[in-house]
């Protein structure tokens, strides 16, 4: 593993360090630099100089080195995955999928590189000429989550190269050596010296110089609504672009009318991937009171297939949580539930002596005062509440100051596009618990952030609208 930041081409290692530990199992996994302030300086110096070349490049040149990391990241899958699930803890299958799905953002920009187009506009004054072109914002600083350490990377750094932007990288404490690894792919790949550079460190020293910094003209950041605020507060000062991909509280609705069997499967998939430990992950589920009983028997039977272990270990199918915090939050809200009148139907056990292990939990009886019916547990609970009608289900789900993600289920298209149309949400699956696409934009109304990433819309966040007049 790299212990190592990079700046400007130059891999080094600083003396104050931060360990890094595996949550499956606490051990020490390694250390990575304590950066300082000065070091975030100097990535700015770096990215700020390796613009003028990088923009500069023809979109050709830009998309093939792109697409030659895509080639790298796909040869090295195996080996990216296995650092992912240690850091991590996901299984490693499911890491593999996360290589391979963030490596989809990568092939992506490589080829919308070279789609960056302007306009012309007829003048309203004969003889004038009216273009529009785009440009590259500049230097953008990224700052990543742990929960997926690739995706969340290739994400923003792709289609930002392929603006012809160049990158500070921090990527989250946690879960360093994913980036770092992704990183030196990108050497590999042609990307030149100061295009990307990486510094592993305490959020607010690194980010503080950033956001002082005016050559810095975009922040893109995923984690928290609470840090998302800060950091919005913070880019008023030299006003710069923010892209926040911010938390969730995803409802999964299933109407009488839904298949019963297509909703276990997907709720499974939207419920249990990485844990729950995603922005996108259902939070809650509403199931129409005709057919409570027939979800809730189906879906706790394939709950109680899942597999908690080490991630290493092939027959996991569910990893640990992130840490002991994460840990205390789920069983804090499945105490709420339980003392406000919730039943567990299955799970409900924590065993953190070796790593942060929660068994899926399912709990019924669920009402809206209880904590699981209006925060992110971000963790394997399951709570099932009812409802009688599509009205009802519509404001329960929309009561919230979150709108990254919602699922609806219903084999009713009438229904099914009359939930689309209602919930307010950046994205809906419906009948579908795994949305997320390359193609696709991925954000959210409200609390849950600003811009898009992904498909056209992620790239235009990356550029600035120049407005040329030919007199
Ligand atoms: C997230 O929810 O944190 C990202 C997951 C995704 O891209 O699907």
């Amino acid at each position: 593993m790299i212990e190592k930041n990079v700046v400007n081409g130059q891999w080094y290692e600083t003396e104050q360090t931060i360990p890094v530990f595996n949550p499956a199992t606490k051990e020490l996994l390694g250390h990575v630099p304590s950066s300082s302030a000065d070091d975030a300086l100097r990535a700015v110096d770096a990215a700020s100089d390796a613009f003028v070349t990088w923009s500069s490049l023809t979109a050709d040149a830009r998309a093939d080195k792109i697409d030659a990391w895509y080639r790298l990241i796909n040869e090295h899958r195996d080996e990216i995955a296995d650092i992912m699930t240690r850091e991590q803890g996901k299984p490693f299958v499911e890491a593999l999928g996360e290589v391979d799905y963030g490596n989809q953002y990568v092939r992506w920009y490589a080829e919308e590189a070279r789609r960056i187009y302007g306009e012309t506009i007829p003048a309203s004054v004969p003889g004038k000429r009216l273009f529009v072109e785009k440009e590259p914002v500049g230097v953008v600083a990224a700052i990543t989550p742990w929960n997926f350490p690739a995706a969340m990377i290739t994400r923003k750094l792709a289609p930002a190269l392929a603006a012809g932007c160049t990158v500070v990288l921090k990527p989250s404490e946690e879960t360093p050596f994913t980036a770092l690894r992704l990183v030196e792919l990108a050497e590999e790949a042609g990307i030149p010296a100061g295009v990307i550079n990486v510094l592993t460190g305490d959020a607010a020293t690194i980010s503080g110089v950033w956001q002082a910094e005016r050559r810095v003209r975009k922040i893109t950041f995923t984690g928290s609504t609470a840090v998302g605020k800060l950091i919005m507060r913070q880019a008023a000062d030299t006003i710069k672009k923010l892209s926040l991909e911010l938390g969730g509280h995803a409802p999964f609705i299933v109407t009488e009318n839904a298949d019963i069997d297509k909703a276990v499967t997907q709720a499974i998939r939207s419920k249990f991937r990485n844990g729950g430990q995603a922005c996108v992950a259902t939070n809650r589920f509403y199931v129409q009171a005709s057919v409570l009983d027939a979800f809730t028997e189906k879906f706790v039977a394939e709950v109680n297939k899942l597999k908690v272990g080490n991630g290493l270990d092939a027959d996991s199918t569910i990893g640990p949580l992130i840490n002991a915090k994460a840990v205390e939050k789920v069983k804090a809200h499945i105490d709420d539930a339980v003392a406000k009148g919730a039943t567990i139907l299955t799970g409900g056990t924590i065993d953190d002596s070796v790593g942060y292990f929660v068994t899926p939990t399912v709990l019924a009886n669920v009402t809206e005062d209880m904590i699981c019916m209006q925060e992110e547990t971000f963790g394997p609970l399951a709570p099932i509440s009812v409802f009688e009608t599509l009205a009802e289900v519509i404001e329960r789900a929309n009561n919230t100051p979150y709108g990254l993600a919602a699922y609806a289920f219903s084999e009713r298209i009438d229904e099914a596009l009359l939930l689309g149309k209602k919930l307010e949400y950046g994205i809906v699956g419906l009948n579908d618990g795994a949305p997320s696409a390359a193609q696709a934009p991925f954000g959210g109304y409200k609390e849950s952030g600003l811009g898009r990433e992904g498909g056209v819309y992620g790239i235009e966040d990356y550029l600035e609208v120049k407005y040329l007049s030919l007199g």
